[in-house]
């Protein structure tokens, strides 16, 4: 097949030329730089498939472009849909794919290196001891042996940031309407949200961006939080109510927050920025705040987990050039 990648970086052409030569070269890949929208869909003209990544816009306009344009797979290099409207994907017969597991440990150990960076204020010391300042004060951490961590959303990441979490001697609440099997024997005690944000030293987010999980975390759910407990996002940007957060930073109901993503970190993610002046002001303010981390939608972005996206993104791909059918279709039923 012939397929269009957006929003391709050098690594994804790395990875995703090596899984496909490894399947004996069977796609024609052009790399495009563009980010996915209405305005760079006709790109993909004359392609039969599309590949695209988590800030790379899908909507109803984008995929009528593609149906126009002869595209029938859209597979996506992410676990995450939410940017794709998939009614109407079904509507124009395109099929959706995305890549569910992929190293959920790649995650997991992003998320537990943000709690421990900014529980021993890693990020602080760093530039401290550079500039010759090897003083103690504001540097104050706490042991995780002992300390309640709460985990919403046990899915495969949930659960590996849970075994890890485990080995430290954290005690582990977690809230999932779909509790995991494997839960008890890892020692979770599933509990309501309420009673998870009021009862967590740290709190960690794993559950998908759906209608349902859109700020979640917001002002109510701040205010039930133990005061100045910790805050990790690792999921979805729009999750938590960046507004919200920053009020509780300013207040200490929120001791210490650790963003892998952002609202609206479909503005500045992935780009080097560097030489221009930060548009965002809600995104500016929570830099200052020394009690922050922020990476840039960087827990993915491990050896092992970019192979395991681009095999399965070929795979996808093949599986549908041969059979119509991809390997992991998203259905509407995912929408509930
Ligand atoms: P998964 O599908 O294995 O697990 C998600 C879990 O969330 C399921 O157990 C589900 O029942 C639960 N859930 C659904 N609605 C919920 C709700 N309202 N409250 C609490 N839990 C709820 O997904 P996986 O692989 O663990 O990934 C989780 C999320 O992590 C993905 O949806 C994606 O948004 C994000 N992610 C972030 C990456 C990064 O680089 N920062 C990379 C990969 C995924």
């Amino acid at each position: 097949m012939q397929i269009v990648v957006f929003s391709a970086k050098p690594y994804d052409r790395q990875f995703l030329d090596a899984a496909n030569a490894a399947a004996g070269s069977p796609h024609r890949i052009t790399y495009l730089e563009a980010r996915l929208s209405p305005e760079t869909a006709p790109l993909a003209a004359g392609a039969q498939a599309v590949c695209a990544f988590v800030n790379d816009q899908a909507d109803a306009a984008v995929l009528e472009q593609f149906a126009r344009g002869g595209v029938k797979i859209l597979a996506l290099r992410s676990a995450g849909f939410n940017n794709v409207d998939l009614v109407a994907a079904q509507r124009l017969g395109i099929t959706v794919a995305r890549v569910p597991a992929y190293s959920p440990e790649s995650v997991a150990e992003h998320t537990v290196a943000m709690m421990l960076s900014l529980n021993r204020r890693i990020h602080r010391a760093y530039h401290r001891v550079r500039e010759g300042n090897f003083a103690l004060d504001g540097l104050l951490g706490f042991d995780m042996f002992g300390r309640t961590a709460g985990i919403i959303g046990t899915g495969r990441i949930g659960l590996a940031v849970a075994r890890i979490l485990a080995g430290f001697g954290c005690r582990l609440l977690a809230y999932d309407p779909y509790p995991a099997a494997e839960g008890a024997a890892l020692g979770l005690e599933y509990v309501g949200v309420e009673d998870l944000l009021a009862r967590s030293d740290i709190i960690t987010l794993h559950c998908p961006l759906t209608p349902a999980t859109h700020h979640l975390i917001d002002a109510a759910a701040i205010a039930r939080m133990r005061r100045g407990a910790m805050l990790v996002n690792t999921s979805r940007g729009a999750i938590v109510d960046t507004r919200a957060v920053i009020a509780g930073l300013k207040s200490g109901a929120i001791g210490l927050l650790g963003l892998d993503v952002y609202e609206e970190e479909g503005d500045l993610f992935f780009e080097d920025l560097s030489g221009q002046m930060l548009q965002d002001d809600i995104f500016a303010r929570l830099l200052t705040f020394p009690n922050v981390l922020v990476t840039a939608h960087q827990a993915f972005f491990t050896h092992e987990a970019l192979t395991a996206i681009a095999e399965t993104t070929i795979g996808n791909i093949s599986a549908f050039a041969e059979t119509g059918r991809a390997l992991h279709a998203v259905s509407t039923e995912k929408l509930a």
